[in-house]
């Protein structure tokens, strides 16, 4: 299949903000085979590329973005490999839905994904971020990630070649010159049941203290050494302030809501608010951990 391309893709249909305006087009890769033509592609743009998965975390400007969006889309599996010792190796491609492949996991039987219950991304972006919650980051279970860059095409990383931090894999450190193609992760045989269990109790959790269903980008900001953004922004006065339609989540101060008709510019007037007065009562700097393009 060709290259799929289209003009204009806005991003507010694009990530779960519901922010952004239209960047200049889109390139959906689907088969290994698109890539040689994504390379043609990018070279023949003279526009900066980013790559986008599920756009869960990202804050899009409301101006017409001078980028061409690559998205690796949907894909079937994931896929049992092999077991390695006591581990089930599972290969996952990049646009694969996390939820989907945590349901999948579940049914399987297949230990270790559990905490990342409610993260609703693609595989790519969450290798990319270096996602996590609750004690679960998904670098933790990579055995090794296959990425591709113009230059260097499509190459398998072994996990010693990979480092991931909080909220950040290397060498994917700019987003758009090198992608996630797929990825390999080390699961555990369980029980379908006590998976299922663990997945539930996580979904409880995160249901009683984020606004798991409102239209979020996540977290907004990176947690300070030893310190928690939430609770920073909370007792800074920030839950609940709202401007326009954009407001810090009355469930958890590091959301911001979309609630309904927002515009990222009031997204970023309140970022900087919190930043503001988070520095001014703590002398703490905020990093976003949001995507601001
Ligand atoms: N808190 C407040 N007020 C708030 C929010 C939180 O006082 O408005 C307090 C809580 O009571 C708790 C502490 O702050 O004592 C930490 O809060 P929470 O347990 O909700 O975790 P968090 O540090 O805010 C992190 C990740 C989340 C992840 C959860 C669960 C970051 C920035 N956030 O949140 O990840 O889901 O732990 O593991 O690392 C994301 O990355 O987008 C994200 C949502």
């Amino acid at each position: 299949m060709p290259l799929e391309l289209t003009a204009n893709p806005l991003l507010c249909e694009r990530t779960t903000l519901r922010l952004g305006g239209p960047a200049v087009v889109e390139a959906v890769v689907r088969e290994a085979s698109d890539l040689d033509e994504l390379s043609a592609f990018l070279t023949r743009e003279t526009l900066p590329p980013f790559v986008i998965g599920a756009g869960s975390n990202l804050l899009a400007g409301d101006d017409p973005l001078e980028l061409a969006l690559v998205r690796v889309a949907d894909c079937p599996g994931p896929e049992r490999v092999e077991r390695d010792g006591s581990a089930i190796i599972v290969r996952c491609g990049a646009g694969l839905r996390l939820p989907g492949v945590l349901g999948w996991a579940q049914k399987a039987g297949f230990s270790g994904l559990e905490g990342m219950t409610g993260i609703p991304g693609t595989v790519g972006g969450a290798v990319a971020m270096n996602a996590g919650s609750y004690g679960v980051e998904i670098g933790d279970l990579v055995t090794r990630v296959r990425i591709w860059s113009p230059s260097g095409g499509l190459a398998w990383l072994d996990r010693n070649r990979c480092i991931f931090d909080y909220r950040h894999f290397s060498p994917v450190q700019m987003p758009g010159k090198c992608l996630v193609w797929e990825v390999e992760l080390a699961l555990r045989e369980s029980d379908p049941k006590a998976v299922r269990q663990s997945m539930h109790d996580v979904y409880e959790k995160k249901k009683a203290a984020q606004p798991v269903t409102a239209r979020t980008a996540g977290c907004v900001f990176k947690n300070p050494p030893e310190e928690s953004a939430g609770r920073l922004l909370d007792q800074a006065g920030m839950k609940g302030v709202r401007l326009g339609h954009m407001a810090f989540s009355d469930v958890h101060a590091n959301f911001l809501v979309n609630l309904g008709g927002g515009k990222a510019a009031d997204a970023l007037e309140l970022m900087a608010m919190g930043r503001e007065r988070v520095m001014d009562q703590f002398g703490i700097t905020l990093e976003p951990e949001v995507i601001v393009l």
